[in-house]
């Protein structure tokens, strides 16, 4: 398990990227980046929008009232799993994004790379994870 807490502003979502692809590497696990860092970003581009600083040119001041975000990474046997908390209780809901639609796509894509993906309460906020599958050892 390994976990990085970042303050939720919109570069947030590079770092928790550039986390995950590491992390992948050093469980042997990079040929997985692809997925994982667009699980990764969809996930904590919500985190940000729900609890952060969206504004990419924040005034003055705006950085004593951030609220932080975590991301968590665990390694199961078979599968890593994904996980990023943000303090808004509040749980998503998967969107159906009609064709013109330019929002509500990240938990479609996020719901089609990962085997299974869910959401839990925590600390006050919640979590929303998803697992990405390992191949079996010897069949990258
Ligand atoms: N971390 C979160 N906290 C609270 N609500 C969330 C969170 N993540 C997603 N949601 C809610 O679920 C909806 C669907 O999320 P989704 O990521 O699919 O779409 P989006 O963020 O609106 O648009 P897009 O990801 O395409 O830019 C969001 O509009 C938001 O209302
Ligand atoms: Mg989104």
């Amino acid at each position: 398990m390994d976990q990085l807490q970042l303050a939720a502003v919109g570069t947030a979502v590079s770092i928790a990227r550039s986390f995950t692809v590491l992390r992948l590497r050093t469980w042997s696990a990079g040929y997985l980046a692809e997925e994982a860092k667009i699980v990764v970003s969809e996930l904590a581009t919500n985190a940000v929008k729900a609890t952060g600083v969206v504004d990419p040119h924040p005034g003055w001041g705006t950085s004593s009232a951030l609220n932080l975000i975590t991301v968590r990474l665990l390694g199961l046997d078979d599968a890593i799993v994904i996980e990023v908390w943000d303090a808004e209780p509040t749980r998503p809901m998967l969107a159906l994004p009609v064709e013109d639609d330019e929002s509500g796509r990240g938990l479609v894509l996020v719901e089609a790379l990962a085997r299974r993906w869910g959401t839990y309460a925590a600390h006050g906020g919640k979590v929303v994870w998803a697992e990405l599958a390992l191949f079996p050892a010897g069949h990258p």
